[in-house]
């Protein structure tokens, strides 16, 4: 099924929003929706569209999955409720970390965290709200990525012939499939929310796991997460698309007090993008390099190798998984 783009050009944010609200309204009658609300711009303005439409009939949930960056959940949550949204945390660690076992595949990966979301997690959220629907950020770069086999993005089913009231029990509503970031920027400023989200970096929904090359487990995820709090910090200010830490599987030799280590490597990567289609890395000063490097030396434990990444989009994706 091909999906009719709507390009930043063409979009008319208050149309738009009319049109969406309209929709959901007129989908989910007088039943309730339920939504995952991950902070980023496009789960947020799609939480914003259901709350219009929906008010107290959405039921907006956080699901905290072991794999978000530092404090994110309750950084959410508080800037959600001065909007007027509750947003209920849902404790998934223990669901997704198991289904991430053993699993060193990309695409068995990622297939595992789409499962855990969309059966597990959300299934069971569904029967206990009384839900038939969940809405949901997919953009048109996500449907055309994973259409076209470069990677399967965790929200995409229709467009890959599944439906998710079949495989799931639920219908999905994609209020926002036919634009793209630069778009979805758009509407969310025009539904009022503040520049920390609609200006947001863009995050994967496999977060996390996506910047661990080979098995996602705990402690793998917590030492990405401690790298990245650095990479964020340190790269704030640089007008980027987006930037990440990723955590290497292969071990490289080092020394650390006049002894061998066998120790860890992390990859920075910092993009120039538009609408994360294509990218080029971003030209970061040698003195920004030498400042990230000694601090994720010094902090992140066991890391003796860090590197930054020169490749371009296309043949490099933005995230390593
Ligand atoms: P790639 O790695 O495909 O990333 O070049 C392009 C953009 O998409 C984000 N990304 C995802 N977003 N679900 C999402 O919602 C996913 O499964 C996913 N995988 C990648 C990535 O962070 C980048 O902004």
């Amino acid at each position: 099924m091909k999906t009719n783009e709507i390009t930043l050009q063409e979009l008319n944010t208050n149309q738009f929003i009319e049109k969406k609200v309209k929709e959901i309204s007129s989908l989910v009658g007088n039943g309730i929706a339920i939504n995952a609300l991950s902070g980023g711009v496009d789960s947020a303005a799609v939480t914003m569209l259901g709350h219009k439409a929906l008010g107290k009939r959405l039921k907006t949930y956080f699901i905290e999955n072991g794999l978000m960056r530092k404090d994110e959940p309750q950084q959410i949550v508080k800037l959600f409720k001065k909007h007027g949204v509750e947003v209920i945390i849902i404790d998934a660690k223990e669901k997704f970390f198991s289904a991430l076992k053993g699993i060193t595949d990309p695409e068995q990966k990622r297939e595992a965290i789409t499962q855990t979301f969309y059966k597990n997690v959300f299934g069971e959220l569904v029967k206990e709200s009384g839900s038939k629907y969940l809405l949901q950020g997919t953009i048109l770069t996500d449907v055309d990525e994973t259409v076209a086999g470069i990677k399967r993005q965790h929200n995409v089913f229709e467009q890959l012939g599944i439906d998710p009231q079949e495989m799931f029990g639920y219908k999905i509503i994609e209020p926002l499939v036919q634009i793209r970031k630069d778009g979805v920027r758009k509407v969310a400023k025009a539904l009022d929310l503040p520049p920390s989200i609609y200006n947001r970096m863009p995050f994967p929904g496999p977060a996390l796991s996506a910047r661990v090359i080979g098995e996602a487990t705990p402690e793998k995820i917590e030492l990405v997460r401690q790298a990245t709090v650095i990479t964020e910090e340190i790269l704030a200010d640089v007008a980027a698309f987006q930037y990440m830490a990723i955590l290497h599987n292969d071990r490289v030799t080092g020394m650390r007090n006049g002894k061998r280590d066998f120790g860890l490597q992390i990859e920075i990567r910092c993009w120039n993008s538009i609408d994360a289609r294509t990218a080029t890395p971003t030209n970061l000063s040698y003195e920004t390099l030498m400042e990230l490097s000694r601090l994720i030396l010094e902090n992140v434990p066991g890391v003796v190798s860090v590197t930054y990444n020169i490749a371009t989009k296309p043949p490099s994706t933005m995230e390593a998984i």
